[in-house]
């Protein structure tokens, strides 16, 4: 695919089909990540690739989360919800999950969030360039105890984001505001 196209045309997906991406499709991921701008080279980033029992796992801290954030709600509405929640991550061939190593002072993290969030997009667009289709998610699970743990993820790193990743079902439109109508030229 070429890289216009590919920036033109991926979509997040929500419906994922049940055949397995090849881990030689996540592994081109991966080394799209890690090619990412980032300044001073800080290279900020580790990432855990979640299959198989890891994945289940994980599906089912995201469901504690998503009752836990459901807790006032009615006992029925709090679990179809959190069911919901686990299914997302069941529903998928793998996730990645989207480490920060936090060093250096707030200026500095904040330059190595938005390296960071480059090699996610960058891990999304070679994903898309197989066919392969990417859901980036943040929310409560990227702060659960369980998920850290799962993730090994240290006090010196923050867990930014889980990409989940499968060949898509079917790919949703997002129509944008035109760059023309968010852009100023100067001469
Ligand atoms: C920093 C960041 C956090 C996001 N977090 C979530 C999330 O928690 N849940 C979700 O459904 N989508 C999340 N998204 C995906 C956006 O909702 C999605 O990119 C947006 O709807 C535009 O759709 P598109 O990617 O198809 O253009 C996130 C995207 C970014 C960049």
């Amino acid at each position: 695919m070429e890289l216009m196209e590919g920036l033109l045309t991926r979509r997040t997906i929500h419906l994922f089909r049940t055949d397995p991406v090849p881990d030689s499709v996540i592994e081109k991921m991966l080394e799209a990540a890690v090619q990412a701008p980032n300044h001073h080279m800080t290279q900020p980033w580790r990432f855990v690739v979640l299959q198989g029992e890891s994945l289940s796992a994980l599906a089912q801290a995201r469901y504690r989360a998503a009752w836990q954030k459901a807790v006032d709600q009615q006992r029925e509405f709090a679990e179809r919800l959190a069911s919901r929640a686990r299914q997302d991550y069941l529903a998928v061939s793998a996730v990645i999950a989207v480490v920060q190593l936090l060093e250096g002072n707030a200026s500095r993290q904040e330059e190595d969030y938005a390296a960071v969030s480059c090699a996610a997009y960058a891990m999304m667009l070679a994903a898309w360039n197989f066919g392969v289709g990417t859901h980036w998610a943040t929310g409560g699970l990227t702060r659960s105890a369980e998920a850290r743990e799962l993730c090994q993820v240290t006090d010196q790193e923050r867990l930014t984001a889980f990409i989940r990743l499968g060949y898509p079902q079917s790919v949703p439109q997002v129509p944008r505001v035109p760059a023309a109508q968010r852009t100023l030229w100067l001469s």
